[in-house]
């Protein structure tokens, strides 16, 4: 069947929008051609996310939207985490969807090929049983400039609110051999930042003889010749340890940012969360970070709202925030999902205190961003340029320690310094980015 198009959309974090580049170089080099929209593809994938339930119901409104398009011998394919948790379900759900299939299999996506091409209508892949990595030669990466690179697939914790250890298996970490010699083509293909990925990198243990820990992996992409830029996401701080700190100080190629999602300030709600560290433990890394050699940006995942949340509990987050100081953060309502152990837990927290606490939150850490953003107007950072805004006649940067920085650059002449390395310094900043002016010379 060569010369099918196909058309994928993905949704969820960076490890999904990583997978659906290898998707997408697999079927290209089964001779599939990519085209622009659902309506001008014979095959149409869905890479979906089932992190929080919203996450999950967007796959199915736009399974919905298509339905009547299976009659027109259009094929529909579910991958990612929905396609995990919900399964063969999926079929009943949706009975135009021909292929349902989660990360763990697709080191099998070439034979899931052969039998939709077949003509087989009920494909599935949704073994968790394995311990391979998805590795392919093929991989088609949107950005020519900074390239994912997966370390390590699937996780090993089992946080009480979480999915992932459901919908993408066990731990698996790649060779260093092959993590480096991924990392030396990317680097002779031009890429010069490298984001190492994986649900918890900070437990990557090398299979091979060599038996490299993450900060010796770390250490060693970041030593390939050509990589200007190596970040990594994302951190459980249970597993980050000072050898991390020391590998970040030792090198500068290895970027000024650490992500290390918190979820709560409680000690109490840790527990529950089975988080395996306290409040205490968490806030020793972070003295980590803040006493190191180089100055570290740091940000944070929480959670509101997980059942059993006092008040207390709350005020404890909100204190943490003033403690840490993070440079950003991501903040969700608990949702709850299929198979945690959360899910039967008792005092769940209403929608609206959910959301009363989730805007207090964000509130406080908006006059954070604002105070801390400010400080840097004055100071000179250097920006790998992403791309352009034309209305506002600035070039869109980011700083090695992953803030937005816009620039005019009045000796740019017209010409692209997308893909370069600008040197810019800050002349006013908001909530959530910086704007400067390229430094002349
Ligand atoms: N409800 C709300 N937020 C969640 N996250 C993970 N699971 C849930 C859930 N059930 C958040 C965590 C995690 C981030 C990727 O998503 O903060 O770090
Ligand atoms: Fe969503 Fe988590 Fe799956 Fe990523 S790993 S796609 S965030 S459910």
């Amino acid at each position: 069947m060569s010369g099918k198009t196909f058309y994928i959309e993905t949704f969820g974090c960076q490890m999904n929008v990583h997978d659906s580049e290898k998707v997408v170089g697999a079927l290209m080099a089964r001779g599939y051609a990519p085209v622009e929209t659902p309506e001008a593809a014979e095959l149409i994938l869905y890479n979906t996310c089932s992190i929080r339930d919203k996450a999950e119901q967007k796959v199915f409104n736009r399974l919905q939207q298509f339905k009547r398009d299976a009659g027109k011998g259009k094929i529909f394919g579910v991958l990612g985490c929905v396609a995990q948790q919900e399964g063969e379900k999926i079929f009943e759900r949706a009975p135009h969807v021909s292929l349902v299939a989660g990360s763990a299999s697709y080191t099998r996506l070439g034979e899931m090929l052969v039998q939709l091409e077949a003509g087989n209508r009920r494909v599935t892949g949704l073994s968790l049983d394995t311990e391979e990595t998805f590795e392919t030669p093929f991989t088609r990466r949107d950005n020519p400039h900074r390239a994912y690179l997966t370390i390590i697939e699937g996780c090993d914790k089992s946080c009480a609110y979480c999915v992932v250890p459901f919908t993408r298996g066990p731990e698996r970490s790649r060779t260093s051999e092959s993590v480096l010699a991924e990392a030396r083509r990317l680097a002779e293909q031009g890429y010069s930042e490298i984001q190492l990925l994986g649900q918890n990198v900070n437990s990557y243990r090398d299979p091979s003889p060599a038996g490299w820990n993450f900060a010796a992996l770390l250490a060693g992409v970041a030593g390939v010749p050509g990589i200007r830029r190596v970040r990594y996401t994302t951190s459980h701080p249970r597993d980050f340890g000072t050898d991390i700190v020391d590998a970040m100080d030792a090198n500068p190629v290895i970027c000024d940012h650490v992500h290390l999602p918190v979820q709560s300030g409680s000690t109490r709600v840790l527990a529950a969360m089975e988080r395996l560290y306290t409040r205490d433990e968490y806030m020793r890394r972070i003295e980590w970070l803040k006493t190191a050699r180089r100055k570290y940006s740091i940000t944070t995942d929480i959670i509101v709202g997980f059942p059993g949340e006092t008040e207390e509990d709350f005020q404890q987050t909100l204190r943490l925030l003033d403690e840490v100081e993070y440079d950003s953060l991501f903040s969700f309502k608990y949702s709850p999902r299929p198979n945690t152990a959360a899910l039967g837990m008792e005092d769940r927290i209403p929608e609206e205190e959910k959301q009363r606490r989730l805007m207090i939150l964000q509130e406080k850490q908006r006059a954070i961003q604002i105070r801390r953003n400010a400080e840097l107007i004055g100071e000179a950072r250097e920006t790998l340029v992403e791309g352009r805004n034309q209305a506002l006649g600035q070039w869109i940067g980011r700083t090695s320690d992953n803030r937005v920085l816009n620039f005019t650059h009045p000796g740019a002449n017209g010409n692209s310094l997308v893909g370069q390395y600008v040197p810019v310094r800050v002349t006013r900043s908001g909530p959530n980015s910086l704007v400067g002016e390229a430094v002349a010379g």
